[in-house]
């Protein structure tokens, strides 16, 4: 089997990595649009910082800080008619997972005049000059800095999606893990868990068990699992932080994969639809999902769950072992107590089959009544 491991990107990561930023940009271009969240990064001051640097580096910047937690279609669009009018050469993310896919939206749509729908059904392509991405997260969670992936969401139709392009890697992130020592007790264990199950569902999914892939995975997953309970004990720990930073950029990217191994991310199928209908958080929804998943998978895959509870926990049952994890880090929670509705439970499950389409590499027959088997089992 031939594998290809493709990154375009330049990776600088550690604490106060952030003042590297100016520089940076300028080299890429005189014109930008940095592209941000409402409030955490103007509360904290970075987002003054950041300005003042890009223009002391001659990079002329337009601040665009609308974006939503769980971006929608209607947001991206507003910012890329913004960055087509000003002619950017550059689009800088700052913030968590929904700052980045934004900002990664924008450079598609900026491109031209259709919407980013249209880019996300690839009904039309992006037209050159496309101008680059830098990202820099503030959270550990989703590891868009990474990847050539973005999640948006269609409100009007609640739909949740995922896609991929080539022109979404970054040229430049800068993982800075000083930025998430602002973060509350709350968004870090849910970006933990957002880590956690991005490599636990392609290590139990996995076709079959590659060394190297296995010994990345499982050291990933111990790091957020020994690390992410330290953060939350004591949230100013930077070495904690660092290492939860270090496992959020591997953990959604092809670093995870290397040596030939993993499966699918069939779990965040499934957990789309939630936080597309009801605006839940993405790492709440996964959290609620992740034991009745693993239940539901177990009987097809019951050697890597034995893998998982001995080379991850130290312990037997690896189900047991992970509920155990959620309930210490507060994040053992079920699906009534975060809004969701029984009645809508088979529309969610017919939309998770339409619009995750890799569902069916799961071990096990994954089709709508599954899904909504699974969402019952969560409520
Ligand atoms: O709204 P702002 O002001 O930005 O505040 C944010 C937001 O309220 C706040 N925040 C961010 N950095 C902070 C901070 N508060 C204090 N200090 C800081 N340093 O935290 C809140 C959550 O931010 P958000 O970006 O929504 O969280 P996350 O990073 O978990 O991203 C979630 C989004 O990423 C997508 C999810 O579906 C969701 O839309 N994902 C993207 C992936 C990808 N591109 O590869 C993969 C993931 O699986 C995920 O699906
Ligand atoms: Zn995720």
């Amino acid at each position: 089997m031939i594998t290809t491991f493709h990154l375009p990107t330049k990776i600088i990561f550690g604490p106060g990595s952030l003042a590297r930023l100016g520089e940076e940009a300028r080299r890429i271009g005189p014109k930008a649009i940095l592209v941000t969240g409402s409030r955490s990064m103007r509360k904290t001051g970075v987002l003054d910082r950041v300005v003042h640097d890009l223009k002391a580096n001659g990079v002329d910047t337009l601040t665009f800080d609308k974006v939503e937690s769980n971006p929608r279609v209607s947001t991206v669009d507003e910012g890329a008619a913004i960055a087509r009018g000003k002619g950017v050469d550059l689009v800088i993310g700052l913030g968590g997972g929904s700052a980045m896919d934004a900002a990664k939206g924008i450079v598609l749509a900026s491109t031209g005049t259709e919407s980013i729908w249209h880019y996300i059904k690839a009904e039309v392509e992006a037209k050159s000059p496309v101008p680059s991405l830098i990202l820099v997260p503030t959270i550990a969670a989703s590891g868009s800095e990474a990847n050539n992936g973005a999640v948006i969401t269609k409100w009007e139709t609640r739909e949740k999606m995922v896609f991929f392009n080539p022109y979404l890697f970054a040229r430049v992130s800068i993982i800075d893990p000083e930025l998430t020592l602002t973060l509350p007790e709350k968004p870090t264990a849910q970006g933990g868990v957002d880590i956690f199950c991005h490599v636990v569902e392609s290590y139990l999914t996995t076709r079959k068990a590659f060394p190297l892939t296995d010994g990345i995975m499982e050291t990933t997953m111990r790091l957020v699992v020994e690390s992410l309970p330290q953060v939350l004990a004591r949230l100013d720990d930077i070495e904690a932080r660092t290492r939860l930073s270090w496992a959020s950029t591997i953990a959604c990217s092809q670093f995870v994969e290397l040596g030939g191994g993993g499966g699918a991310r069939t779990l965040h199928g499934i957990e789309h639809p939630l936080s597309g209908y009801y605006d839940i958080t993405h790492g709440d929804g996964l959290a609620a999902l992740l034991p009745a998943w693993m239940r539901y998978t177990l009987p097809a895959k019951k050697e890597r769950f034995y893998s998982l509870g001995r080379n991850v926990f130290g312990e037997a049952d690896g189900i047991l072992a992970t509920e155990k994890w959620l309930e210490k880090i507060g994040m053992k929670l079920r699906l009534q107590n975060l809004g969701i509705e029984i009645e809508r439970m088979e529309d969610m499950a017919n939309c998770a089959v339409r619009t995750a389409p890799w569902l069916r590499h799961h071990p096990r027959l994954l089709d709508a009544a599954a899904v909504r088997q699974i969402y019952q089992d969560s409520y």
